[in-house]
């Protein structure tokens, strides 16, 4: 009897240590639910840098409503670098009283008074890329305080972090994130070193899979110590990435240049291809003054419908010819975009049979057989339709452009 007893205790002692352990680990997973497509929203850094302050935030929220991009489905505003004051004699941080002195939840208030979504950025290690005060020790503190303030997205980067290792530093942030009991989504910004999206998913609903995007089409920047990439070179970077994406969890290819100087052709491919790669849509340009055309790029809802499809595959490159791709991406209810990019300096004519080329996606296992089903074909820029699938697709796509399609059955 006295042993049954024993046993009895032992038992339910290692079953409360199991679930124990299990909810410790529980602790270490991100919040589910959101970022089932891509977020869409607006980001400090490719424009202002260090330059940011409570007034140009809250005008860029105003505008984010009054030029459209809020109905088109943009809703994070989110603060980088540089908005960081002091930490105080607890180790709490502060807003920079110079530049924010109604503070970040007034802010937040303001933010979400229009229906809008806040986001602010930290860093996992002691300082930030632009030496303001880093997380490291500090982060069920931040997850606090930021959750306190209202905080909706957390863009955590990878500077000053010495001895860290990257899928260690983030679970403790996520840990601290869902102990601060906020649903906030967690942009890891690692660049891509240590291969976030091999354990990036249950950590975090969006990782950078490179270094800092450099506002032109085809270039590299180099720094000296470190190298930004222009938009050909960054879209090539996402090769062999596109089977870890999905509802919840995205590849990272940085934020948009679109509205910060190239010609709207580039633009227009920018964003096509980013919509294309389901890429997060975070505007990066003085949204306050954009020209009408930088304006119809980012607000094309239709190519944002392609970039926030429900089913949530990455498309991927199909063919490359003389620097003419063609990309495809499975949509919901059996449909597909189609991207031909022109990567040259002069136009390039496509010819492209779609009834002699069946396309089966291998990650997904969605099929394109023109064969078989006729599709409708509607091009998604100058929101024409153009006949279906039967004919041969038959035009010339100009320089550093595209056509950009949509087919369905
Ligand atoms: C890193 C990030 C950028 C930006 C800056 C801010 O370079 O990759 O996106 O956040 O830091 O200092």
């Amino acid at each position: 009897m006295q042993r049954t007893v024993l046993l009895l205790f032992c038992l339910i002692l290692s079953f409360s240590a199991f679930s124990q352990g299990n909810n410790y680990a529980q602790n270490y997973k991100k919040y589910e639910g959101l970022a089932l497509t891509p977020p869409m929203g607006w980001n400090s850094w490719n424009k202002f840098a260090c330059n940011v302050d409570e007034n140009l935030i809250k005008q860029v929220a105003d505008a984010m409503v009054s030029s459209g991009m809020k109905e088109a489905g943009f809703i994070y505003i989110n603060i980088d670098d540089c908005w960081h004051g002091d930490r105080d004699s607890l180790g709490f941080i502060h807003a920079d009283p110079k530049r924010f002195p109604s503070g970040m939840k007034a802010l937040a208030d303001y933010i979400h008074g229009k229906g809008l979504k806040f986001g602010i950025y930290s860093d996992a290690g002691s300082q930030t890329c632009g030496g303001r005060p880093g997380s490291r020790g500090y982060e069920f503190q931040d997850a606090q305080m930021y959750a306190s303030w209202g905080v909706d997205y957390l863009k955590y980067d990878w500077c000053n972090t010495e001895g860290l290792k990257a899928e260690g530093a983030y679970k403790t942030i996520t840990a601290a994130l869902r102990k601060a009991g906020r649903p906030i989504v967690l942009s890891i910004c690692e660049w891509g070193t240590d291969k976030p999206w091999e354990w990036g998913p249950s950590v975090g609903h969006l990782w950078r899979t490179t270094g800092d995007i450099y506002n032109c089409f085809d270039c590299i920047e180099d720094h000296g110590t470190w190298k930004s990439w222009g938009v050909m070179q960054i879209l090539d970077k996402q090769d062999g990435l596109r089977q870890y994406a999905g509802p919840g969890h995205w590849n990272d290819p940085d934020m948009l240049e679109v509205g910060n100087g190239m010609p709207v052709n580039e633009d227009r491919a920018h964003f096509s291809m980013w919509s294309m790669i389901a890429a997060p849509l975070i505007a990066g340009n003085d949204i306050r003054k954009m020209s009408k055309e930088t304006t119809a790029v980012l607000t094309n809802k239709e190519v944002i419908a392609v970039n926030q499809d429900k089913l949530g595959v990455q498309g991927f490159k199909f063919s490359a010819n003389n620097g003419l791709e063609t990309w495809l991406k499975p949509l919901d209810s059996g449909n597909w975009a189609v991207v031909f990019l022109n990567r040259n300096k002069e136009p390039q004519v496509v010819n492209f049979d779609w009834r002699k080329t069946p396309i089966k996606d291998e990650v997904s296992k969605a099929e394109l057989n023109a064969a078989q089903s006729t599709y409708k074909i509607r091009n998604l820029w100058t929101k024409k339709n153009m006949g279906n699938t039967k004919k041969a697709f038959k035009t010339t796509v100009a320089a550093h452009d595209v056509i950009m399609l949509v087919l369905s059955k």
